[in-house]
């Protein structure tokens, strides 16, 4: 699906995004007409398709409800319902008039239309071809760039879900690698990839005991994106980059086991992310890793009440083989901090069950040490409509996390506090580093249809990030 900026007079089928308080003066009648029949007032949730045969047009409307533009996920899932609505009465080339709008909302509409367009066709022999091929937004000159920074901003949720969409026969650590190397030359950003010796090297030892049961070597992705050479500082980014957890030889089983391919999600968000804050131009230094690894079970396998090491020299137990994506994370996190001299650090990824369970696919808990980045992180979801809620980093709980015989162990034999106990282990690590936390394991697969985001790989937390990075400018 195509998406421009440009008139919408001469298209036959038109959309309007309707406050039932405040009726468009150029489109009354026709909802004096879409109210006779009383099908529509204008109230959240509202679409109607008005045929005119006499002229064969059609006017699409979308209540979005009281409050009207200023609330932005109204308006979002207004412009899903028109996409379905259009595509419903196989509408080619769909015009949405936007005059009189704000900026931030011509934006919205913009990165809406795109994220509610998205299939995943990629393995489907025949797919139905959708009917909707392209849409123009007419809105004030003056958010002209609002539209293309919007098509940006859905683009890159795309490219997160695509990536999480892939199964992990196909995208082994090493091809997502070689994907972030063709996203970054795309995207204007450096990429630079490690394989297992420079893994070694580094002393990734945490890392390299996760992928050792895999015949798919893991990789170390570095993105670097330097908006301002000026600028000493550098946001980091850190995305769980697990291609595929089976949850080593403490086995997973269940239904759950099918849908693991999406645990390197939180490394799709970083990836999508990185996309869009180049091709923005943000004024902003951004270094993102994703240490992209496979978690299988052979003879070679790391097994539990191993004592492993890590980059930063500590010792660890492993008590769970499931509880791999801390691993990866830690030996990340120093290779940040080392390497990269990172200013501060958000990593996000599908970490703990438990998290799911807080809050299911609506948001994600988040913890760390940072009132600063935790506040940046705050306004950015609430922009994006994305939700996040601050968990304590409970002190108390720290010592489950050390060894008696390793300097810590990798997970708490005690079956709660599994959240808290996951960020207290990477906090071991973060040696004072400005750090925020994501645990994102619930909305970053759905296993149903979202407003505008189809089941699988959602993309969430894309649009959170590159606020997030922006806000940093
Ligand atoms: N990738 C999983 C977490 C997960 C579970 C993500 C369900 C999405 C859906 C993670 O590696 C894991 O297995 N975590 C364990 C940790 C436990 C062994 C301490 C968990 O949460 O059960
Ligand atoms: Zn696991
Ligand atoms: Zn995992």
């Amino acid at each position: 699906m195509e998406l421009k900026w440009g008139s919408v007079s001469l298209l036959s089928a038109k959309a309007y995004l309707i406050d039932p308080l405040k009726q468009e003066e150029q489109i009354k009648s026709i909802i004096q007409l879409a109210k006779e029949f009383e099908a529509f007032s204008g109230k959240k949730g509202e679409v109607c398709a008005i045929h005119d045969y006499s002229n064969k047009t059609t006017t699409l409307l979308a209540g979005i409800g009281d409050g009207g533009m200023t609330n932005s996920e109204n308006v979002r899932r207004a412009v899903a319902k028109l996409i379905q609505l259009a595509e419903s009465k196989k509408i080619k080339t769909l015009g949405i008039y936007l005059k009189g709008c704000p900026y931030e909302i011509v934006q919205v509409v913009a990165e809406t239309v795109v994220m509610s367009s998205y299939r995943y066709i990629e393995y489907l022999s025949n797919p139905v071809e959708s009917n909707l091929k392209s849409v123009l937004i007419e809105s004030d000159p003056e958010t002209e760039i609002a539209v293309l920074e919007g098509r940006i901003i859905g683009q890159a949720v795309c490219t997160a879900r695509n990536l999480v969409n892939e199964p992990s026969n196909v995208q082994t650590p090493e091809k997502l690698a070689d994907e972030v190397c063709k996203l970054g030359k795309e995207c204007g950003f450096e990429v630079e990839v490690y394989g297992p010796k420079d893994i070694h090297s580094f002393g990734m030892a945490a890392l390299e005991a996760v992928g050792k049961g895999s015949p798919n070597p893991p990789r170390l992705i570095v993105m670097r994106y330097k908006g301002d050479p000026e600028l000493d500082s550098t946001v980091g980014l850190i995305g769980k980059g697990v291609t595929f957890d089976s949850g080593g030889l403490n086995l997973k089983s269940g239904q759950r086991f099918i849908t693991m391919k999406h645990d390197m999600a939180g490394g799709g968000t970083v990836i999508g992310a990185m996309c869009a804050i180049a091709r923005l131009k943000r004024r902003v230094n951004v270094t993102a890793i994703v240490a992209a690894v496979e978690n299988l079970i052979s003879g070679i396998a790391y097994k539990p009440g191993d004592i492993i090491g890590s980059m930063a020299g500590k010792t660890i137990q492993v008590n769970s083989t499931d509880a791999e994506g801390r691993l990866t994370l830690v030996d990340a996190i120093t290779y940040a901090i080392q390497k990269e001299h990172v200013s501060s650090i958000v990593d996000i990824g599908t970490l703990t069950g438990a998290a799911r369970k807080i809050m299911g696919e609506f948001g994600a808990p988040v913890l760390g040490n940072s009132e600063k980045v935790w506040k940046k992180l705050e306004i950015a979801a609430e922009r994006a409509g994305e939700l996040v809620f601050r968990i304590p980093l409970v002190e108390d709980a720290r010592s489950k996390m050390k060894g008696d015989v390793s300097d810590l162990v990798n997970t708490s034999l005690a079956e709660t506090g599994g959240m808290v106990t996951a960020a207290l282990f990477m906090d071991e690590f973060i040696d004072g580093t400005p750090w925020m936390h994501i645990d994102a394991a619930g909305p970053l697969w759905l296993d149903k249809d979202m407003p505008y985001t189809p089941k699988g790989g959602s993309g969430w937390g894309v649009r959170t990030l590159i606020n997030y990075a922006s806000s940093m400018q």
